[in-house]
């Protein structure tokens, strides 16, 4: 797999930017008029909010109630590829210790956190861009990035040191989480007519999926209607489990031509469907493009947890859903090739899966 070893420019860490008391952000964060969020009209539109799903009834012994929660599961799927759930089993003690020892990670001083300082050959570590084209727009945030699955990926030296809890706190977190993607993962192969096992199989099988954190830093913005914390994009892998800051709204999901702003609830996690879901199911789910706001006054932290297929596995769209009027639409694909292109390229939107659709 080809991979570029070096980012084109001096990295600048956004957080750091603001310590020098600057009053106007520089010039590579302005994004163009059209791509510059309304935040008044934002605040201003309707009460839309994503599907709340309260998982409680999904294992429950009563068909029935089963039936009726993965309904909804697939609704949601199908309109929005993004809703909130509730009661999905992960500790919500366990949430939020993970948020906040991540919260003074990034509080740390800037030497501490540079000894992780990453490059776009992995992607592992500490880091303040997506993409390594020269002179493009930059996104208002850094982030942390690391590997949890498969296990020959997962290094914990990798993961910060300090604060002292933080490694222990990842490997409870990963674990819990990951937990909860393998139940949703039954639901969607089941929901798409699958066997139950399809998807989590077709990922590479329990130990093998890809799974990996970013945690999101969105530090305050001294002019948020110029910018963005992330732009437009789909996320490139199969599923992703969010836990937003509730206190803080930020992320923005594409619906029917607006950005509709997520309203987070207390504990819930949000999840989106990726382009490797699009892609085994043939499209008969969507990945959605989203985006991320920033404000003046508060920063925002978020864990955004990627259940991805493992990197060498092909991945194409399900026999089963390919019959004489539904031609496959995707080439097969490993998702370490899939991925280079958002890691090369930057944010898109969804220019990549879309791109690859084959003739009809
Ligand atoms: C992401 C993402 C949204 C958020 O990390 O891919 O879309 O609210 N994050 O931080
Ligand atoms: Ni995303």
């Amino acid at each position: 797999m080809s991979s570029v070893e070096s980012w084109p420019e001096p990295v600048v860490r956004v957080q750091h930017l603001l310590d020098s008391g600057i009053k106007d952000i520089p010039e590579c964060y302005v994004k163009k008029p059209s791509d510059r969020p309304s935040l008044i009209t934002e605040s201003a539109i309707s009460e839309m909010n994503i599907p709340v799903i309260d998982l409680q009834d999904l294992f429950s012994d009563d068909d029935l109630l089963r039936q009726t929660t993965a309904s909804l599961v697939d609704s949601a799927c199908r309109e929005w590829g993004f809703f909130q759930v509730v009661n999905h089993g992960v500790h919500h003690q366990l949430i939020e210790a993970t948020r906040e020892a991540w919260r003074e990670f990034f509080h740390l001083p800037l030497e501490e956190k540079q000894k992780y300082a990453n490059s776009p050959s992995t992607y592992e570590g500490y880091g303040s861009r997506l993409g390594v084209e020269k002179g493009v727009s930059l996104d208002w945030s850094d982030y942390f990035f690391l590997h949890y699955l498969p296990i020959s990926l997962r290094d914990e030296r990798k993961w910060p040191k300090l604060p002292v809890s933080c490694r222990e706190l990842v490997e409870k977190y990963s674990k819990e989480v990951v937990e909860l993607g393998g139940k949703l993962m039954k639901i969607f192969s089941t929901n798409l007519g699958l066997k139950e096992n399809y998807l989590q199989e077709a990922f590479g099988g329990n130990e093998n999926i890809g799974a990996c954190l970013r945690v999101n830093y969105y530090p305050k913005c001294p002019q948020p209607g110029l910018t963005l914390g992330i732009s437009p994009h789909s996320d490139p892998g199969g599923m992703t489990i969010l836990f937003p800051d509730e206190n803080v709204s930020g992320l923005q999901v594409h619906h029917k031509n607006n950005w509709v702003t997520v309203k987070p609830l207390p504990n819930a996690f949000i999840v989106n469907l990726g382009d490797q879901l699009q892609v085994l199911s043939n499209a008969n789910y969507r990945s959605v493009e989203h985006r991320v706001i920033v404000n003046a006054e508060k920063e925002r932290v978020s864990l955004a947890y990627f259940y991805n297929p493992r990197g060498d596995i092909p991945i194409k769209p399900a026999e089963k859903l390919i019959t004489e009027d539904n031609a496959p639409l995707y080439p097969c694909m490993t998702f370490n090739e899939y991925r280079l292109y958002i890691r090369t390229r930057g944010p898109r939107g969804k220019a990549q899966v879309e791109s690859l659709k084959s003739p009809q």
